[in-house]
């Protein structure tokens, strides 16, 4: 954990080197804000741990850490306008505090400066890290279209479902570590056990977050707890809940998730919570999130590292299994 505290601290002075707030200030302001709320930065740590297990300085890896984490909180500002949520690590998020435009324009800057990010690669590098990027940056949002798709579907299996969290979420994890190992220069087969890694891993921190909107802690969550319940979201829990629910529980939960208007929304989430307890929901969504994490770990052991460079994957893993936010 100590190595993440260092990663981080490492990320997060180069972030403040450079970021600023030139003119117009309200393109730029809420760039800065929302980058300063902080968050896990779990993706830009992967990066930079990619390229420390293969042997090279974290240090080169910096430009392509501050890529992904500018662009994963360009589609938090777009994914909060799908989502219609007034809280993103426990503050307004942008297009509540400003508004609807300022989050477009805004989040379409740092799309711009997500690129940037990647000239000071040579040619070859530049090449290279663009082509995984871009590839990732439109999975992300076709999972994101799909998302909003199954948002008014009654019948989305849960093949579908692992194929939308896989793009909306899980391709990015595994991008920051493969970035990580094309800076260190690994060989194709490398890039692709620690990209499957980070995927595997993925999936399970998209079904946590699946969770965690439903059950985190208001206090600690920083986000608004049951927001998926409120937008009829397709997650892991509702899936189960219609898989493993008795007649009434099932019948119950799809008349609740027909709109959007409830009249009574904290009914609306504390029934629809009932019933994912009840019927056994809860409890498949903790033992398969457990499950893709020792399938991700299984991947890990396959790669040519040092034991403690596995040990450290592994702990990432299992910190991340554990979070509460
Ligand atoms: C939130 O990501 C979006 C998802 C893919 C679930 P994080 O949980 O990594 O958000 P921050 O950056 O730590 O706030
Ligand atoms: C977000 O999924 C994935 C992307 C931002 C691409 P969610 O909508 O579940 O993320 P949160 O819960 O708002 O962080
Ligand atoms: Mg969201
Ligand atoms: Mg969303
Ligand atoms: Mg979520």
């Amino acid at each position: 954990m100590e190595q993440l505290v260092k990663y981080n601290q490492l990320f997060t002075e180069y972030l403040e080197q450079n970021t600023g707030i030139p003119e117009p200030k309200n393109l730029y302001e809420p760039i800065q804000y929302i980058l300063n709320l902080g968050g896990k930065r779990i993706r830009p740590i992967l990066t930079l741990m990619g390229a420390d297990i293969f042997g090279l300085s974290p240090e080169e890896a910096l430009p392509a850490a501050l890529a992904i984490e500018v662009f994963h909180n360009f589609s938090l500002v777009h994914d909060d306008i799908m989502d219609a949520a007034p809280l993103r690590r426990g503050k307004d998020t942008v297009h509540t505090k400003w508004n609807l435009n300022t989050g477009i324009l805004s989040g379409d800057a740092m799309l711009i400066q997500a690129y940037q990010c990647f000239e000071v690669y040579d040619h070859k590098l530049f090449h290279q890290l663009v082509t995984l990027f871009s590839q990732t940056a439109l999975e992300v949002c076709e999972g994101q279209q799909y998302d909003i798709d199954f948002e008014t579907r009654d019948n989305v299996t849960e093949e579908e479902y692992i194929k939308m969290i896989t793009y909306k979420t899980s391709v990015l994890v595994g991008c920051a570590f493969q970035m990580g190992a094309i800076i260190a220069n690994q060989d194709t087969k490398t890039q692709k056990l620690i990209y499957n890694y980070g995927t595997l891993l993925g999936l399970a921190f998209q079904i946590q977050d699946d969770y965690l909107d439903a059950f985190g802690n208001p206090e600690t969550f920083g986000k608004q707890v049951g927001g998926d319940i409120i937008e009829n979201k397709k997650t892991y829990l509702y899936l189960k809940a219609t898989e493993l629910g008795n007649h009434t529980q099932v019948e119950q939960l799809q008349e609740l998730f027909l709109n959007k208007n409830n009249v009574n929304l904290k009914g609306k989430i504390s029934t629809t919570k009932q019933i994912f307890n009840e019927s056994g929901a809860t409890e498949a969504t903790l033992k398969t999130i457990k499950d893709y994490t020792n399938k991700a770990f299984e991947v890990a052991k396959q790669l040519s590292i040092s034991e403690d460079n596995k040990k450290l994957l592994i702990n990432f893993g299992t910190y991340l299994m554990n979070r509460r936010v």
